[in-house]
């Protein structure tokens, strides 16, 4: 024994400990983020979501296991002293065969996990088309085109239950990402260039969907909603949607209707069954049905709709939507109509 090597001791496994204490932090914190409220994309409602869970559990369970085997060598060799490793150095150094086990080993796990995501991507691509419907990403917010259809329904889609969901994307300004989490997988939304997606929703609900590439100022407020229906609510939904607007029917509805059609709004936003026929905003034939403004930065309440004409840029800095000054009178009439627009 050397002197050297009694000078600290407790230094090795002082390491080790600190080591240790760090695994556990960053574990604990991992759980604790699981544990957070929806949308988890472990909490998955998609078929290709269930997949790439299943996907991650085994990637997951493969790389704790060589996170283990490694932490544990390294344990090991830390606590039983340097004059082994020494006599081992002598031992391995220029051993061809450990050398090509060590470089075998990597190579074995790289392509497991390859063949894993291989088979993955081929168990999510489906033949039937199913539901299928255009989403454009724009600056901040999503418009769902049913095209065959003739309608187009802003930051809140439907679909049918256990029916394939057949996207395409696209953007009509910079790079978004669509994404619903709990349905699984996202893919960009690119200008000029149109990907697609596909999934089938396996359980009824209303899932959070979210852009997942940041687009600007208010990349954080992009979200819409995809509802998943039994499919005669769906066909219910369609045969609504496809509506025009609605007449309305309250003294006040009717003078908001006239007051629309007076300031502008028209060149930005279209109204079917009106002269409002903009498309650089969301269409607001249905913007009474709908849950949220503004792509769900507020939710859609009367009172909240009068906050949102009267200043956008106050709730949503950097928008699209400019202020339009009316008199406060004609400001509730506005909101009347379109809350009106079931
Ligand atoms: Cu759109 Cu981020």
């Amino acid at each position: 024994m050397t002197g050297s090597q009694q000078h600290q001791p407790g230094g090795p496994r002082r390491r080790l400990v600190a080591a240790a204490l760090a695994a556990a932090v960053v574990a604990a914190a991992g759980i604790l983020l699981a544990g957070c409220q929806s949308p988890s994309i472990l909490r998955a409602e998609g078929s290709a979501g269930n997949e790439i869970v299943t996907l991650a559990m085994w990637v997951f369970g493969i790389l704790a296991f060589v996170l283990i085997a490694v932490w544990g060598i390294l344990a090991f060799d830390i606590l039983t002293g340097r004059k082994r490793r020494e006599e081992d150095a002598s031992k391995t150094r220029g051993n061809l065969r450990i050398e090509i086990i060590w470089t075998a080993i990597p190579a074995i796990i790289v392509t497991v996990l390859f063949v894993l995501t291989v088979i993955t991507t081929e168990r999510i691509t489906m033949p039937d088309p199913g539901t299928q419907f255009t989403a454009v990403g724009r600056q901040w917010w999503w418009d769902f085109q049913f095209n065959a259809l003739g309608f187009k329904s802003p930051n809140e889609v439907y679909v049918a239950v256990d029916r394939p969901a057949s996207i395409d994307v696209e953007s009509a300004d910079v790079i978004h990402s669509f994404w619903v989490p709990q349905m699984g997988g996202k893919v960009d939304m690119i200008p000029g260039h149109i990907n697609h997606i596909q999934f089938v929703p396996l359980s009824t609900g209303t899932y959070l969907g979210e852009c997942s590439e940041f687009c600007g100022a208010q990349h954080g407020k992009m979200r819409f909603l995809f509802v998943v229906v039994k499919p005669a609510q769906y066909s219910a939904w369609v045969k609504r949607q496809q509506q025009p607007a609605a007449e309305p029917t309250g003294a006040e509805a009717i003078a908001g209707k006239q007051v629309i059609s007076s300031v502008g709004c028209g060149s930005c936003h279209a109204i079917r069954g009106t002269t409002l026929k903009g498309t650089f905003g969301p269409d607001l034939t249905h913007f009474g049905s709908r849950g949220g403004i503004a792509a769900y930065t507020l939710t859609n309440t009367p009172e909240n709709l009068l906050r949102w004409i009267q200043d956008p840029q106050a709730v949503k800095p950097e928008c699209k939507m400019p202020q339009v000054p009316l008199p406060l009178q004609q400001q509730k009439q506005l909101v009347a109509y379109l809350e009106e627009l079931q």
